[in-house]
């Protein structure tokens, strides 16, 4: 180790302690690969701040010796934007520590918290208060609500909630200098300029490190609808998607679809599982339909849903009648991540499109990709109701390094150029991380390119914040 890296540590520690600090190597290991596997890099240090302060101090110091630093809250990320290169040179600063709930306000319906707060805790925060913070993923349980802001990430529950960027009032951001930004403001209307709050979401810790956030809150739902569905094609579940929404209006919280393919990886993947249909169908939609009290709403779902069936739009319909039901659905659709990892080597796609051409698409691009002389099977599943499909390619388990990289090609070119023809996003809600920073320069157009670059070269004129990702 060089001098000015002990020399660097030792001043790091002077600001954190040695709770704040991971130096030995095995401590280190779950913060230098990311979820999926696909990454792994080097660090100096590995650091871990208590509060805004401190925060504030370590990037202050980085700053001035030019340190790069990784923001990473819950490493849940899926396009390796959390993940350090492999120079050494890097630093992570961890959020984890910095996980206190510091006001719900059930007035003003929101919640101000601390970036590194745990997704799942937010959420029973806002339910200790009788209200709801709605972003809802399968990784909720780990990621962390400033990775969520950083990635403006989605989830099931878009389709009436919006994404993580309509979800939050007001932020507090270290700035690349080290100084905070105080932008906590719990306000629905504040016309006063540049939107710097819509900046920082979705900048993937280009920009700055999210320390905390103001959230909105909205009222529990006491009582919920669940149902499952088979239909023989996507057309089919996109027009059962525009009745459901006309018939259920705000009522209709999720609309998420699994090809047949998704659903068997899960079966034979996720430990019990079973088979929610007797039948298999080519596309699922479990779809969920919540209020604030029960006012018939299991007998609205029946009836949209009887009148598809009796209409030939589904073939066969599961509701319902408890709970642990439910659980078990949803548990087929949030174990197809798992599922993915545990059966092999995934090209994974990440798109957005409007909802009416998503059957066109992947007709279109089943054909394209079964026109290629790779072998490989397309785990189609997504969030139908935001048009965002995860457009996933399996290769064979036994696939050489050579060949997944000739295959990740061939497949993310295919799809991606289809995707910019239908004009539509080559990142839903994933981000860009190190995935799809190169693709992006040849999707985006140039202006948006270079107007991007500026931003980030006025806020981060030295390039320390993650750098190699997103731009
Ligand atoms: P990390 O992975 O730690 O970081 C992600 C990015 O944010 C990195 O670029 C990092 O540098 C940056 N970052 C993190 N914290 C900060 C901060 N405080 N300040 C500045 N930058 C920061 N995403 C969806 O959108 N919808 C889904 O349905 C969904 N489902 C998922 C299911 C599973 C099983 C998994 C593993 C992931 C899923 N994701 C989904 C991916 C999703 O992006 C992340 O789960 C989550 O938003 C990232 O939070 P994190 O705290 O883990 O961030
Ligand atoms: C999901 O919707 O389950 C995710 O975004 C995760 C994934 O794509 O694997
Ligand atoms: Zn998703």
């Amino acid at each position: 180790m060089s001098d000015n890296t002990q020399d660097l540590i030792a001043q790091l520690r002077a600001i954190v302690g040695d709770a704040g600090l991971v130096t030995d190597a095995d401590a280190q290991a779950p913060y230098l690969k990311d979820w999926l596997g696909k990454w792994q890099g080097r660090v100096t240090v590995v650091v871990r701040p208590a509060d805004t302060a401190q925060t504030a101090e370590v990037v202050r110091l980085c700053h001035i010796t030019h340190t790069p630093i990784v923001a990473q809250g819950g490493n849940t990320g899926m396009s390796g934007g959390g993940t350090p290169d492999d120079s050494g040179a890097q630093v992570i600063l961890s959020t984890t520590r910095m996980n206190r709930i510091r006001e719900v306000d059930p007035l003003n319906n929101t919640m101000t918290v601390d970036a590194g707060v745990i997704l799942a805790n937010a959420q029973q925060a806002a339910r200790e208060a009788d209200r709801y913070f709605p972003l809802s993923l399968g990784a909720e349980g780990s990621c962390t609500v400033g990775g969520n802001l950083a990635t403006n990430a989605g989830g099931i529950a878009v389709l009436r909630f919006g994404n993580m960027r309509e979800l939050a009032l007001g932020l507090e951001v270290v700035l690349p200098d080290g100084r905070i930004w105080n932008g906590l403001r719990g306000l629905r209307k504040d016309n006063t300029g540049y939107d710097l709050r819509d900046l920082f979401i979705g900048s993937e810790g280009t920009l700055g490190v999210i320390t905390g956030a103001v959230l909105k809150l909205f009222a529990q739902p006491h009582a919920r609808a669940t149902a499952w569905v088979g239909a023989d094609t996507l057309e089919q579940l996109v027009e059962l998607l525009a009745r459901t929404r006309a018939r259920c209006g705000e009522r209709l919280v999720a609309f998420e679809m699994m090809s047949a393919a998704s659903l068997a990886l899960v079966l034979q993947h996720v430990a019990d599982t079973r088979a929610p249909l007797a039948q298999p169908a080519a596309f699922n939609a479990l779809i969920e339909l919540a209020d604030t009290e029960d006012g018939g709403l299991q007998a609205m779902l029946e009836d949209v849903l009887g009148q598809a069936l009796e209409d030939g739009l589904v073939n066969d319909a599961m509701f319902c009648a408890s709970q642990a039901q439910s659980a078990a659905l949803w548990k087929l659709r949030e174990g197809i991540s798992q599922a993915q990892v545990r059966a092999g080597k995934v090209v994974k796609h990440d798109i957005a499109l409007p909802i009416s051409s998503l059957a066109a698409f992947t007709q279109a691009a089943d054909a394209a990709i079964a026109g290629e002389d790779i072998p490989a099977e397309i785990i189609n599943f997504g969030h139908l109701g935001d048009g965002n499909l995860h457009f996933n390619v399996m290769i064979p388990l036994s696939s050489t390094y050579e060949e997944v990289k000739h295959a990740t090609a061939v497949f993310n070119r295919l799809v991606h150029d289809m995707v910019a023809r239908m004009n539509g996003s080559i990142s839903a809600e994933h981000g860009v991380g190190q995935l799809r920073r190169d693709e992006l320069r040849h999707y985006k157009q140039p202006l948006e390119m270079e107007l991007m670059l500026r931003i980030k070269q006025a806020f981060d004129p030295n390039l320390i914040m993650n750098p190699g990702k997103l731009l």
